[in-house]
């Protein structure tokens, strides 16, 4: 049984699936993101972006240019929040929640932002 455990282990870590990471995919805009595409392989994870005003952007992303200096580049944007993750649709907008899970995922949002 461990013996098992350690070949799962194993595969799981040396042998990545082949399939590129998904993430919702849209320009700024004040609807709620729907569309989603497959990453080219050079992007390891997606972003989300909020730009204010309603709109937020979401992408893929290489996730070694998830700071602020790079966002703010490519969004041409001084005020901005943003949200990067690795797996697959993880992009989703966090200000859709309903709610009293609002405030909440802010919350751990803002302290996830701390920690990075
Ligand atoms: C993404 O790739 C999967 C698996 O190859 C495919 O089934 C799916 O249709 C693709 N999605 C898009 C939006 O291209």
């Amino acid at each position: 049984m461990k013996c098992l455990l350690i070949t799962v282990a194993f595969v799981a870590l040396f042998c990545p699936s082949e399939s590129v990471i998904k993430c919702y995919d849209c320009i700024p805009g004040p609807s709620l993101c729907k569309t989603e595409k497959n990453c080219s392989s050079e992007y390891d994870s997606c972003i989300w972006v909020s730009l204010g005003e309603q709109r937020e952007s979401y992408n893929c992303w290489k996730y070694s240019q998830c700071d602020g200096k790079n966002i703010e580049k490519h969004f041409n944007t001084g005020t901005f929040t943003f949200r990067c993750c690795k797996s697959d649709l993880c992009n989703s907008s966090p200000l859709t929640m309903a709610g009293s899970m609002i405030s909440l995922s802010i919350a751990s949002f803002l302290t996830t932002l701390l920690l990075i």
